[in-house]
């Protein structure tokens, strides 16, 4: 595939995405997670069962950071889950060195990637993300255009269309970073329309700031 995602954390969240991606064959997988073993043994499980699925995805599964260079896009899933009682905020800090080490651990190695943020407490962790990529510019709204550019969907609409549409528009919702390459790229292989609207919104942002 001429694409790479990397998936950090193995676990329900990152487990789903790297099948997903897999499956649909949008491009190869690197999953990575702390626990020895969980990434490797989800990424074997799901290359043995591409004959059956019939998927060409190449997948690994690591526990550290060097099969992840390069990726187009790096979907942060690592932390700590709620558990019953607890509300997203009581997440916060630890999940916030979580995100921010695994932000660090892969922003150098992939500087040009989209950066989607997963983890709770979301609009935290992606400034926690953002602060510690130290990509040199901020987007969000025109991830949605990207959306649309790539899935043909607009991600608002995706909320209604079951609980893993639910991950993938909340994920796309919260990308709020991404390097003026990456923009540049966007721009290069987005519609016409599509293409002026990014631009538009471009300037916005830089007027507003
Ligand atoms: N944004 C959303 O819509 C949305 C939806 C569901 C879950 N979440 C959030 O996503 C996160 C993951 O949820 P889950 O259900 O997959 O949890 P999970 O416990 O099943 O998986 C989390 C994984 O992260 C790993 N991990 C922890 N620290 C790590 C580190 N330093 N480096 C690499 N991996 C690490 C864990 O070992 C575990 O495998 C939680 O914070 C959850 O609240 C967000």
């Amino acid at each position: 595939m001429d694409k790479k995602v990397t998936v950090i954390g193995a676990g329900n969240v990152g487990a789903t995405a790297a099948q997903r991606l897999a499956e649909k064959e949008l491009c190869d997988v690197v999953l990575v997670d702390i626990i020895e073993g969980v990434p490797q043994g989800k990424a074997l499980d799901l290359t043995q069962a591409a004959p059956i699925e019939k998927h060409d995805a190449h997948l690994v599964g690591a526990n550290a950071y060097d099969a992840t260079a390069g990726s187009d896009i790096v979907i942060i899933t690592a932390g700590i889950p709620r558990k019953p009682g607890m509300s997203r905020d009581d997440l916060l800090t630890t999940n916030a060195g979580i995100v921010k080490k695994v932000t660090q651990e892969v922003a150098g190695r992939s500087p040009r990637a989209v950066l989607i943020i997963v983890s709770n407490p979301l609009d935290a962790m992606c400034h926690v993300a953002f602060d510690a990529s130290k990509f040199p510019t901020r987007i969000s709204a025109e991830v949605k255009n990207w959306s649309v550019e790539k899935v043909g969907e607009d991600p608002e609409v995706w909320k209604y269309r079951g609980r893993h549409s639910q991950f993938a528009a909340a994920a796309a919702e919260s990308v709020t970073m991404r390097s003026a390459g990456v923009v540049s790229s966007m721009l290069r292989r987005a519609s016409p329309e599509a293409s002026q609207s990014i631009q538009w919104r471009l300037r916005s942002r830089r007027r507003r700031q």
